[in-house]
């Protein structure tokens, strides 16, 4: 990379979070906070008290875009680390110590750092650095392989010489290859607005369908796939209509309607597909619902009871065969067999652009999890397998592929 980063599209008005944990190597987080500012990035410096024992506070509050902070509880600003978490666009570690990857991997939130950690739903990059021993240590190591699987970025130390005057693997990257890190990692996100003026409605969660008032039948989905896609629509300028079974942050200025039933998703979608020009059908919509809900709760006295189900509306099919044209129609498929097969059949029956078919026997990809892999597909027999990846990623990859489809169509159009 060039020596300065001053006229990089890809950080100038970004918010980025700066912790430094407390490693020799804290002196250099200084001359990354100097090029992120130079760069007209907006820097919030986040110290641990260990990084004291190294660098000065002083020094980060001269440099940075706001006084360094270091406490969890503060009497101006009573929980820093949630605005700090929400309001970045990124957030880097470096150093990051043994100690602080212990801490991240394992949830434990007991500073004003590792929180914001917690509290973040933007990217985070991590940068180790120690002595060689514990750079190879397998608790390190396996602490960053659960960060990886999460999501989490890695600048891998380099070698050369440490602390102390031994040589080996654990030296803090360059302050450049860390900042070239931070703009890749914001350059995939940053300045696309290839969504402007496109309302995108996206359906989230797994639906619940009653049995009595207690019971219903439901499923794994957690929703983190379905609101990933909702943010990272509005985020590329969209206006975002989420039908979601599930609370979970939703994008600023999004239309969010709560559902439960297969029913209930089926109406909402419906009443409201009049101006949507791309359906994202990330929920996973339950395909039999009991005919009869009980009005009382079921007794255990009497015996087993006899659920009889019937199908519920199928959503995706009746949008398929609705279409208008210019409306492009995503569609999701879980499956734990024949991946492709099933999702290139569902794909056609319901008349989908573009089918994003998991494997959810997988441990790392599907329900619950942070991360995903998937299978894209389209009709035209283009097959894409990403690789594992965070859902807010995946969420920007299956943008690509419809942004690149609605080009197609005006094209087409214009023939
Ligand atoms: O056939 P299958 O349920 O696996 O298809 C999955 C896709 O169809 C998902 O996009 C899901 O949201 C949608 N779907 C639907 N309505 C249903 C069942 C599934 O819209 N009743």
């Amino acid at each position: 990379m060039s020596e300065s980063a001053a006229g990089d599209t890809r950080l100038a008005g970004r918010r980025v979070v700066l912790g430094v944990s407390g490693g020799i190597a804290a002196y250099k987080a200084v001359e990354i906070c100097r090029r992120l500012v130079d760069a007209g990035v907006h820097v919030a410096p986040v110290l641990t008290a260990d990084a004291l024992h190294f660098v000065g506070a002083t020094t980060f509050s001269a440099l940075a875009s706001e006084p360094v902070r270091m406490a969890l509880f503060d009497t101006a600003e009573p929980i820093p680390h949630t605005r700090l978490g929400q309001t970045a666009d990124l957030v880097v570690v470096a150093p990051a110590t043994a100690k602080l990857l212990g801490k991240y991997a394992a949830g434990i939130s007991d500073d004003l750092l590792s929180a914001t950690l917690l509290a973040t739903r933007a990217p985070v990059l991590v940068c180790p650095a120690m002595h060689t021993e514990m750079w190879e240590h397998p608790a390190v190591q396996e602490n960053l392989a659960t960060l990886r699987r999460r999501g989490v970025h890695v600048v891998e130390p380099e070698e050369g010489r440490l602390a102390g005057g031994d040589v080996g693997a654990g030296r803090l990257a360059s302050p450049a290859s860390i900042v070239e890190a931070i703009a890749a990692i914001l350059g995939s996100r940053a300045g696309r607005r290839d969504l402007e003026g496109v309302t995108v409605l996206v359906t989230s969660g797994g639906t619940r369908e009653a049995i009595d008032p207690v019971r219903f039948i439901g499923n794994r989905s957690s929703g983190k796939m379905g609101h990933a896609l909702a943010h990272a629509a509005a985020d590329r300028g969209a206006r975002v209509v989420l039908v979601t079974t599930v609370e979970r942050p939703v994008p600023a200025l999004a239309e969010v309607v709560k559902v439960e039933s297969a029913q209930e998703m089926h109406d909402a979608v419906m009443a409201r597909m009049g101006p949507v020009d791309v359906v994202v059908m990330a929920a996973a919509v339950a395909d039999f619902r009991p005919v009869a809900v009980a009005e009382q709760k079921i007794k255990k006295a009497g015996g087993p009871p006899r659920v009889v189900l019937e199908p519920t509306p199928d959503i995706l099919a009746a949008l398929g065969a609705s279409k208008r044209p210019g409306q492009i129609l995503v569609g999701f498929a879980a499956e734990t067999t024949d991946v492709r097969g099933h999702a290139t059949e569902k794909m056609l029956r319901k008349n989908v652009d573009l089918m994003v078919a998991n494997d959810v026997s997988a441990p790392d990809a599907g329900f619950e999890v942070e991360t995903n892999r998937a299978l894209l597909l389209d009709p035209s027999g283009r097959v894409e397998e990403t690789t594992l990846m965070s859902k807010l990623a995946l969420a920007d990859r299956i943008y690509d592929l419809v942004v690149d489809a609605r080009a197609h169509l005006a094209l087409d159009e214009r023939r």
